[in-house]
């Protein structure tokens, strides 16, 4: 379909001809009926046009109007039909929408994760490995990859076309989106929320590469970092700012360990829990961590006290992310120490 169409963009990922075949269907119907009514309106306004002299025409409120009066003879089944077909395309367009935005809005499980942080006016990636773009973003082809999102100051939206992805990017929380590249190139993202004066050159290039050379590219780039994966930036940065004399990992520092914190049911001082599941509720334990931060006595797990002071506007997006990569490096060691014998 894609040459046939030479005004839609590339389709370079796995979900680019689902969304343009339904793009397609929807602006078939919608062209179809704008037509025929249109059509028939012009239609029916000559064919039935009044083409006596006006002198001869009777005024126009002495004309008795068959509408107004009910609908006459017209049959319950002509009532039943135009109900129906109606009906049942509207369905189709919701059933087949709605599918479609339940498989762009679930990353796959096991998708690669990055980073990505919109700030007036860029564009900041940072892969697991450490390896940080500005506008740019290197991925390899044919793997699921999630992005997971923050902002730093307004709303952003980040719009790959050529991937038929576009997901906001709001201050104060997470959002995601996910795609699986089908071609390698170079393709063009841009910010499609109005964040202020740049906004239109809040731009940049996605490219999509074979995984070897991404494996080199990322290789390259983990070199000239001094080799830091993002958990490792979070654990300096959670010596830095001294959360690990608190945090201690025995559980007998004044605020709860956070080894293997992920898999982990945690009870709350309110009597409630949050599970910290790595694949069920990921978001969940994304967001728990981050308020845990931020707002450190909105969630206090029992047998502690609300002591932590809030981090709030001490940390910048990215700092938030390598401290929650941390974290969750200390999630996986636990649970993959727990698998053994
Ligand atoms: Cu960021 Cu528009």
């Amino acid at each position: 379909m894609g040459k046939l169409l030479f005004f839609i963009p590339d389709q370079a990922s796995s979900v680019a001809s689902d969304v343009d075949l339904f793009f397609l269907f929807m602006v078939l119907v919608s062209g179809f009926f704008s037509l025929l009514i249109a059509g028939l309106i012009v239609y029916f306004a000559i064919r039935y046009r009044d083409s006596r002299p006006e002198e001869t025409r009777r005024p126009a409120d002495d004309i008795e109007d068959p509408a107004t009066h009910g609908h006459g003879e017209a049959p319950i089944v002509l009532e039943v039909v135009w109900t129906a077909i109606p009906f049942a395309i509207t369905m189709v367009m919701f059933t087949w929408g709605t599918s479609l935005f339940f498989t762009l809005s679930r990353p796959p499980a096991g998708a690669m994760q990055i980073y990505a942080v919109g700030k007036q006016w860029m564009w900041k990636f940072q892969h697991p490995e450490g390896v940080r773009e500005i506008n740019e973003l290197h991925v390899p082809l044919g793997q699921n990859v999630k992005v997971t999102m923050g902002s730093e100051d307004v709303i952003h939206s980040l719009f790959v076309p050529a991937f038929r992805v576009k997901q906001d990017v709001v201050p104060g929380r997470f959002t995601q989106l996910w795609f699986k590249a089908t071609r390698t190139g170079t393709f063009h993202l841009f910010c499609a929320e109005y964040c202020g004066t740049q906004h239109s050159g809040m731009i940049g290039w996605v490219t999509v590469m074979e995984p070897n050379e991404y494996e080199d590219w990322l290789a390259g780039g983990g070199a000239a970092r001094g080799g830091q994966t993002l958990a490792q930036m979070g654990e300096r940065l959670f010596n830095e700012r001294a959360c690990n004399t608190c945090h201690l990992p025995n559980g007998e520092g004044r605020g709860p360990s956070l080894v293997g914190l992920l898999g982990k049911t945690v009870k709350l001082e309110s009597g409630a829990s949050v599970v910290a599941d790595e694949t069920y509720v990921r978001e969940s334990i994304l967001k728990y961590i981050r308020e845990s931060i931020l707002n450190p006595a909105a969630k206090i797990v029992a047998g502690y006290a609300p002591q932590m002071p809030t981090f709030q506007g001490q940390l910048t997006e990215e700092q938030l992310l390598e401290l929650i990569a941390y974290v969750h490096s200390l999630g996986q060691t636990a649970a993959a120490e727990g698998k053994k014998p």
